[in-house]
């Protein structure tokens, strides 16, 4: 194991946006590949709650459908279009999804955590493969969940953006250990 690669996979990964991204057709095997790794994230219980929809190719039409159905008293047609406009711009779209566990082994903020430590390894194994990626938590992310019949005990936790991208190593802003650690 090379500890600099891993560091350089960690501290360069980042946010790149749909507009950001290239024509460049992502492979299947490629996305298979980003969703193993996304579903060896750690899991309390082995609860595994994770689940993900994929959208590409022609099904990124059904996703707009399903935007489409949202509720336009409650989300501006603006914010509706403009989330159209990025998933016409990305090559797939992961729709995040995760099943509560119906006897409720741990507490759901342990699941959610679960799900965003799969999407971490997404957003890892993307920038590896040089593809740009970032999770949006949208507002209407409950409206998608009804309009594609999620159970009771199922929710959406947002959408994955994904499409090709040249990564090139900026720097981060981050606060150091000095502010967020304490040795004690
Ligand atoms: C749980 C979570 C939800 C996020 N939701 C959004 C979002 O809805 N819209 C957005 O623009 N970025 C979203 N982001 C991306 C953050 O804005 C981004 O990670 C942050 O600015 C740090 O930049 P970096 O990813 O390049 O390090 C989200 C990130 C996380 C971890």
């Amino acid at each position: 194991m090379n500890r600099e690669t891993l560091n350089k996979i960690i501290r360069n990964r980042k946010t790149i946006y749909p507009t950001q991204f290239s024509d460049k057709e992502i492979p299947e095997n490629i996305i298979n590949e980003i969703l193993e790794n996304a579903i060896h994230a750690p899991t309390h219980r082995m609860t595994q709650p994770w689940f993900f929809k994929v959208y590409k190719g022609k099904s990124k039409d059904v996703l707009c459908e399903i935007i489409h159905k949202i509720d336009k008293q409650k989300y501006s047609v603006v914010k509706i279009n403009k989330f159209v406009e990025k998933v016409k711009s990305s090559d797939t779209i992961i729709s995040v999804c995760m099943t509560r566990d119906e006897n409720e082994r741990v507490p759901e903020w342990e699941e959610v955590a679960a799900v965003s430590m799969a999407v971490q390894n997404m957003w890892l194994s993307c920038y590896v493969n040089n593809i740009g990626s970032y999770w949006s938590t949208s507002s209407f992310k409950d409206e998608y969940a009804k309009h594609s019949a999620f159970t009771n005990n199922q929710k959406s936790l947002g959408f994955f953006f994904m499409g090709s991208y040249e990564h090139v190593e900026t720097a981060k802003l981050r606060e150091g250990l000095d502010i967020k650690v304490e040795w004690v």
